[in-house]
């Protein structure tokens, strides 16, 4: 039976843009609602027992976007994290922040270390944020730094491998969630969501709130995880008769 709260969520906060533009507003109002609601949303995982939540802030591929929504992004990086770090340190949230850090701002740089250092004793939940991501990156990363630690070919497992991807310090997600009404993966994690309960919904990301978890969770407590396995088939109740109903 697959308990009722996933240990690990991973989210693709996605429809900032759409939310704004339904609104005659520019882009850049979706992504700062987009905030509002990833806080509310590491409150609402945490109170509910989640013990990872990993969400999607910013692809590989979002360099394509506009120069201005790119850098209003990065400038929204530095107000989310001091609007909000002091309260999110207090609540127990450890900040985790996972994706290539060499293409970013020293100062956008300095303030994920200054979000990573002030929570890294937290344990009540842990917040991943990816920026700078895409899954292909993550593998190919995790290759080199597994081969650049002397990694003999024939000891590259994916237990070893596993080592070196950018979550290790997580276990893999348990339920994927994706805002905005898109069906796909978008280059997030891709392999860590190999087994993970995909959960797609219309809702976009600034209206996500506890209620549309609880939309997720529901969805996923009915889900049926095998992992390739089988069920155990159900012991057929024994009749009046102390015959089997199946015999
Ligand atoms: C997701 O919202 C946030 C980022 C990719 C940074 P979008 O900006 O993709 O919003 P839509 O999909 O255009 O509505
Ligand atoms: C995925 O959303 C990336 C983030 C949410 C950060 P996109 O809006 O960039 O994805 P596509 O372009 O619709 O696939
Ligand atoms: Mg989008």
């Amino acid at each position: 039976m697959t308990p009722t709260v996933p240990r690990h969520i991973a989210v693709v906060m996605d429809g900032n843009g759409r939310w704004a533009n339904r609104r005659f507003m520019p882009r850049f109002v979706g992504h700062k609602h987009g905030v509002d609601a990833l806080v509310r949303t590491v409150q609402a995982c945490a109170d509910r027992g989640v013990e990872y939540l990993t969400v999607f802030a910013f692809s590989s591929e979002n360099w394509k976007r506009p120069e201005e929504e790119v850098s209003g992004l990065m400038g929204l990086v530095l107000v989310a994290v001091s609007r909000y770090l002091q309260k999110l340190a207090s609540e127990g949230v450890r900040i985790r922040i996972v994706g290539d850090r060499a293409a970013v701002s020293d100062k956008v740089r300095a303030a994920w270390d200054e979000a990573e250092a002030a929570t890294r004793h937290n344990t009540r939940i842990t917040l991943s944020v990816a920026f700078n991501y895409g899954g292909r990156w993550d593998i190919v990363q995790a290759c080199r730094r597994a081969i650049a630690a002397g990694t003999p070919a024939a000891e590259l497992s994916e237990e070893r491998l596993a080592e070196f991807m950018s979550l290790a310090h997580a276990p893999d997600p348990d339920l994927f969630i994706r805002t905005g009404g898109e069906v796909r993966i978008s280059n997030f994690l891709l392999w860590q969501v190999a087994y993970a309960e995909l959960f797609f919904t219309d809702c976009l990301w600034p209206d996500f709130d506890g209620a549309e978890l609880d939309r997720a969770l529901a969805a996923y407590s009915a889900r049926d995880r095998r992992f390739g396995s089988v069920k155990p088939a159900p012991v057929p109740a024994p009749d009046v008769h102390g015959v089997t109903s199946s015999s």
